[in-house]
């Protein structure tokens, strides 16, 4: 299991070129890591980020955006094959409620707040706030957040299925370390796999996210965790998976 922690305080973790470019290398290189099974994304209490960095875009062109193109470092980040749990406390704002969307479970703080403010700033959310939050939350809730840009509450993140759990402040990284651990005690292709599959239902018709699911269920049967997995329920013991 890996930690990462974006780490601009003074500017509640707004994500500059500079961090998006280093959270991507480290995401990079903790997906290639045998050792790492799971990886924890947090801020700090405070924030976990409270969006695309306002300052470094502010003056820029239409032609500046196209070049600098920012948000293809999401599109990296979209293919870590490895779990990435959210610990959100405070702001997840903008980009920074973009980037909870784009890990796979999210663990919150009572204090975390959740919002699309882009329409206060002229702009719309620009790395899936619009796409991600629909899906997640329904249309009625994303329409409201991305038109009024009003923040919505970890209780109300929670029953819109935003989610997965609202813990006190004070255990929320601890909380979201736990169900990393919970993730990485698994075989870590059946995980891959399985987020894998979870995510092609976003993308796919339901008859081929079926065929997808379907055939690497077979797959797994290639693993020697699929065998340990198999022999350990049948031997009453716990399956210890190497990953192979
Ligand atoms: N970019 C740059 N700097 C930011 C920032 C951001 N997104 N959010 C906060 N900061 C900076 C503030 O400018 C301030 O810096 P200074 O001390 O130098 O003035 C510092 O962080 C602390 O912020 P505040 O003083 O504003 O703190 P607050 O507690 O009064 O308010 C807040 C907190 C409500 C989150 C407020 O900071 C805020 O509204 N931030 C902007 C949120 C936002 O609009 N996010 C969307 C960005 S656009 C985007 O993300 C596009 C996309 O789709 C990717």
């Amino acid at each position: 299991m890996a930690h990462i922690q974006l780490n601009r305080p003074k500017e509640l973790n707004a994500l500059n070129l500079e961090l998006m470019g280093e959270l991507r290398d480290a995401l990079k290189q903790l997906d290639a890591d045998d050792q790492v099974r799971a990886i924890v994304l947090s801020g700090n209490e405070k924030a976990f980020a409270a969006g695309a960095d306002i300052k470094q875009m502010a003056g820029k062109t239409a032609i500046d955006m196209y070049n600098i193109d920012q948000f293809s470092t999401w599109d990296t980040i979209k293919k870590i094959k490895k779990p990435i749990i959210a610990a959100v406390s405070g702001f997840a704002l903008g980009g920074g409620c973009e980037l909870t969307m784009l890990c796979d479970m999210i663990v919150a703080s009572e204090t975390a707040r959740f919002g699309q403010p882009e329409i206060k700033l002229g702009v719309i959310p620009g790395a899936g706030g619009t796409q991600r939050l629909t899906r997640a939350v329904g249309k009625a809730l994303a329409m409201e957040m991305v038109l009024t840009g009003r923040f919505i509450t970890a209780q109300e993140a929670h029953q819109a299925g935003l989610i997965n759990r609202i813990v006190p402040t004070e255990l929320f990284l601890s909380e979201a370390i736990k169900l990393a651990a919970e993730v990485a005690a698994m075989s870590p292709i059946a995980i891959k796999m399985a987020k894998e599959a979870v995510l092609k239902a976003f993308d796919s018709t339901l008859e081929e996210g079926l065929h997808f699911e379907r055939k690497n269920f077979y797959l797994l049967f290639a693993s020697d965790d699929q065998k340990e997995g198999m022999q350990a329920f049948m031997e009453k013991r716990t399956p210890d998976f190497k990953g192979r």
